[in-house]
């Protein structure tokens, strides 16, 4: 069942997401070489909570950090720890707070510093693909054309979308109706797809883009996501509100 959201819930997930896109903008200007990917779990944790809010993934599903960090071929769920980022590094940060029992959640890739034009090009094709699926969202368009958007500019540009994970409505839970895959299954129709959107849905689309293979492993860890022949991953996603005739993006984040 997909829930829309009442003006009240949807000024609390606009406020988690100001915290969200405010934490973002923290961590990417933190992210520089000989910098832990812990640390950055350690600032990330201060803000929000002095913001008033708390970092939604501790906890979740025995999930041990305040985010996620997942640097080059790791796509998502990297657990913060003593591992130093380096010049050349992309390092995907994910991040969902909550504030009085709502939820937003977006993340971002960021250079650490001096990456290869081939390694900044799946950035931008990653980020526009967020851009050109959010630009379609608006009251009466079927959820099928969100995951469409992503593939078609993804996939003409040389890359490929995960497939193993996904999108999803959100708001008093992270996790909501309905998963938003980032591709069509040309064969199978899920009754999913051909949903319609409605006003006052709110949704964190997510596409997750790979340089090679779609293919993704989890490592031992039971956590973190990687790409099954190790090329580069990255990870861009907000959480927007359907409107009548457009969008609003409820994790604002500067630059991106
Ligand atoms: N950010 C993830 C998502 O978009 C959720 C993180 S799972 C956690 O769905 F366990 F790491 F919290
Ligand atoms: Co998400």
């Amino acid at each position: 069942m997909i829930k829309c959201k009442s003006p009240r819930e949807i000024d609390l997930i606009r406020q988690a997401g100001a915290m969200v896109g405010g934490a973002l903008n923290l961590s990417a200007t933190l992210a520089k070489p000989g910098v832990t990917t812990k640390s950055l779990d350690e600032a990330v944790f201060k803000y929000i909570n002095e913001k008033g809010g708390q970092a939604a993934f501790k906890g979740y599903r025995g999930y041990p950090a305040n985010i996620c960090v997942s640097v080059n071929e790791e796509v998502v769920h990297g657990i913060p720890d003593k591992r130093v980022l380096k010049a050349g590094d992309i390092v995907s940060v994910d991040i969902g707070v909550c504030y009085k029992g709502y939820y937003a959640d977006a993340a971002v890739t960021v250079p650490v510093a001096g990456i290869k034009p081939e390694t900044q090009r799946l950035l931008d094709v990653t980020r526009e693909s967020l851009r050109l699926a959010i630009n379609k969202i608006k009251a009466g368009i079927k959820l099928s054309e969100i995951s469409a958007a992503v593939q078609i500019f993804v996939e003409a540009n040389g890359f490929s979308v995960v497939r193993d994970l996904v999108g999803h409505g959100i708001g008093s839970a992270m996790h909501e109706d309905p998963q938003i895959p980032n591709y069509v299954d040309k064969d199978v129709t899920r009754v999913e797809d051909n949903i319609i959107l409605k006003e006052g849905m709110v949704l964190a689309i997510e596409p997750m883009v790979n340089q090679g293979t779609y293919e993704v492993e989890t490592l031992a860890n039971g956590w973190t996501v990687v790409t099954r022949d190790r090329k580069l991953s990255a990870h861009f996603e907000h959480t927007v509100l359907v409107k009548e005739g457009g969008s609003e993006i409820m994790t604002p984040v500067m630059n991106y």
